[in-house]
């Protein structure tokens, strides 16, 4: 399906164990809303944006086909912005965020909004990479320019790239007191796993907003992103290729 890719394979994997981690952070709620928001927090974390236009409906779409073929009727699907979220006060036992945070404008007004629609008792749950903390081998310089690249690129998009380090703050200001804050790696070091994320990026380079905001800011040429897309493969092939990312995680008691 253009546009919308499904995680799968080992990703899927360390995805699925943080959201296992928030369920079990939400069971002394006990309501069969909190049943539902797990396994949609779930389905939202398996799907990621690619490309432009209706990609949020592109991804409900599968989403609303993965809960149809589990034969669960009870999840509801829609489209919204984090700073100003259609849903009355005290709404969810649980409200999950998953690599948003950083892309939002204001991410204490999200995090205000979704304390907002939780119940007391519930726990609002987020979780943000920080892409200054990358780190990988071996040490190819496009890979170092892809770095410096993307997070200029985020940033001028009003996102915030090193957003893991700065959740816990954010989360103070917009008023939790009471928060566990830890943080989780992805490491890609297989065969299967470099193809996947190496490939995604050589291609995301290319062809994504972040190509078409690099060119249009003068930030980089189509050489220079041709190159990035080549350092990525370059990586993926290389048989000692090892790249670790680092994620922040909050559970906010409300
Ligand atoms: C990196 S993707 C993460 C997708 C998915 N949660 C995952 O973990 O794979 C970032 C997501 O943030 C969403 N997003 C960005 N700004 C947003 C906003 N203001 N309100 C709601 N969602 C937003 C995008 O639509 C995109 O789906």
């Amino acid at each position: 399906m253009a546009g919308v890719q499904t995680v799968t394979g080992a990703l899927w994997r360390r995805v699925q164990w943080w959201g296992s981690t928030c369920a079990k952070s939400a069971k002394p709620v006990k309501s069969r809303n909190a049943t539902a928001m797990r396994e949609y927090s779930r389905a939202g974390c398996g799907i990621r944006r690619r490309g432009r236009g209706s990609a949020g409906e592109e991804a409900l779409g599968l989403a609303r086909a993965e809960a149809r073929r589990r034969g669960r009727s009870d999840i509801g699907f829609s489209v919204a912005d984090a700073h100003a979220l259609p849903f009355p006060d005290d709404t969810f036992d649980v409200v999950h965020a998953h690599q948003v945070l950083q892309h939002v404008g204001d991410p204490v007004l999200a995090l205000r909004e979704m304390r907002r629609v939780c119940r007391p008792g519930g726990i609002v749950a987020v979780r943000d990479s920080d892409y200054a903390a990358f780190t990988w081998f071996p040490e190819i310089p496009e890979l170092d320019e892809w770095l410096d690249l993307y997070r200029r690129v985020a940033r001028a998009c009003g996102g915030e790239p090193d957003a893991g380090r700065r959740l816990l703050s954010w989360a103070h200001t917009a008023g939790f007191t009471d928060v566990s804050a830890t943080s989780s790696t992805w490491c890609f070091a297989t065969p299967e796993d470099r193809a996947w994320w190496g490939g995604m990026w050589a291609e995301r380079v290319l062809k994504s907003d972040m190509a078409r905001l690099a060119l249009a800011s003068g930030g980089a040429t189509e050489g220079d992103l041709r190159r990035l897309s080549e350092g990525w493969r370059a990586w993926a092939g290389e048989r000692d290729g090892w790249l670790s990312l680092l994620h922040g995680e909050l559970i906010c008691r409300v």
